[in-house]
C-alpha cells in the first residue's frame, strides 16, 4: 500500500520502521509530472531495495528568474497513481516551507564547483546550486541507502555523485538509463510543452546523437568533426535553436580534442524548440 507524507518527522518515522525490519531504503527524488521514465527509475530502485521512497517537490531554487517554475506541470493525483503502479512504498510531498523553513532566500546553499559551471551551468548559472541543495536536503531527510537518478540529466547525476563523495554522505548513487519514446525522443516532463511541429522537430536531438555514434563507430577520432555532425544535424531542423553540442570526458565534462581509445566520452546537447529547452546525451565510447 502506498503511504504519503508531507512532513519530515512522518518520513523519518516511516523510514525508521522499514529499517527496523531490516529493509534496504531506496530513494527517487522527482519534481512530479511523472512519465514512463520516472516509473522506470522507481522500478529500478524497487528492484534494489526493500522500501522505496519517492519525493515530489518542484524545487524553486533550481529555476532561474525567467524560467518555467510557475508553469512547470503539477499533476499530483496522476503522479500518485504512477508511484503506486511502480511499487513505491512512501511518497514525500513537502511544502516549500517544509524544505526551506527560513524561506529560500535565507537558506543555506551547497555548491559543487567546476561541474556546476560548464554546459547547463553556463546557460543556467544558479541551477545546480539549487539542485545540489535540495538533493542534499532530501537525502538528509530520507537517509536512504541508495538513491536513483536518470542518465538523461547527465551533468546532474555526475554533480550529485561528486557532492556525495566530497561530503562523505555514505549513500550509493545509481544512474538508470534514459527512457525514450518510440521515435527516440528522451522522455521529459517538459515534452508536454511542445506543439505537434516542435514535438516532431525535437527528435533531431536523438538523430544527432545517433549520427555522432555512427561516426565514432566508423573510426572518427577528431572531436571537432563529431561536434560538427552534432551541430549540422540539429541545424537541419529549421525550428531548432542549438545551445550547445559538446564532446566531453564522461567524468569531468572537460571538452575533448580527440576521442582517444580507452577514454570514456559523452556527447551532450541542449536546444530550444520554441520556448521549450530540451537536453539529451549519449555515450560515444564505453
Ligand atoms: O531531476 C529532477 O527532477 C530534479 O532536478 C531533482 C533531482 C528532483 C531535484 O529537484
Amino acid at each position: 500500500m502506498l503511504e504519503t507524507a508531507t512532513s519530515i518527522p512522518a518520513v523519518r518515522a516511516a523510514v525508521a520502521a522499514a529499517r527496523a525490519e531490516g529493509r534496504v531504503i531506496g530513494f527517487v527524488p522527482t519534481m512530479g509530472a511523472l512519465h514512463e521514465g520516472h516509473v522506470r527509475l522507481m522500478e529500478h530502485c524497487r528492484d534494489r531495495s526493500g522500501f522505496t521512497v519517492a519525493s515530489i517537490f518542484v524545487n524553486p531554487t533550481q529555476f532561474g528568474p525567467s524560467e518555467d517554475f510557475d508553469r512547470y506541470p503539477r499533476a499530483l493525483e496522476d503522479d500518485l497513481d504512477k508511484c503506486r503502479e511502480a511499487g513505491v512504498d512512501l511518497v514525500f510531498t513537502p511544502s516549500r516551507a517544509e524544505v526551506y523553513p527560513r524561506g529560500e532566500s535565507a537558506s543555506t546553499f551547497v555548491e559543487v564547483p567546476v561541474l556546476s559551471r560548464v554546459l547547463e551551468g553556463v546557460v543556467r548559472p544558479t541551477h545546480f546550486r539549487g539542485v545540489a541543495t535540495v538533493v542534499l536536503s532530501l537525502l538528509n531527510i530520507v537517509r536512504p541507502d541508495l538513491a536513483v537518478f536518470g542518465r538523461k540529466d547527465y551533468q546532474q547525476q555526475l554533480l550529485i555523485r561528486r557532492m556525495v563523495e566530497d561530503l562523505h554522505l555514505g549513500v550509493e548513487i545509481e544512474t538508470a538509463p534514459t527512457v525514450r519514446e518510440a521515435d527516440g525522443l528522451a522522455m521529459s516532463s517538459r515534452n508536454r510543452y511542445l506543439d505537434p511541429d516542435q514535438r516532431r522537430a525535437a527528435t533531431v536531438l536523438f538523430r544527432a546523437l545517433e549520427a555522432a555514434r555512427r561516426l565514432v563507430g566508423d573510426g572518427e577520432r577528431d572531436a571537432d568533426r563529431i561536434r560538427q555532425i552534432l551541430r549540422s544535424t540539429i541545424e537541419s531542423e529549421k525550428t531548432a535553436r542549438l545551445e550547445y553540442a559538446a564532446v566531453a570526458d564522461a567524468e569531468t565534462l572537460e571538452e575533448l580534442g580527440e576521442v582517444a581509445p580507452g577514454r570514456a566520452v559523452v556527447a551532450l546537447l541542449a536546444a530550444r524548440f520554441g520556448t521549450t529547452r530540451l537536453i539529451d546525451n549519449a555515450r560515444l565510447t564505453e
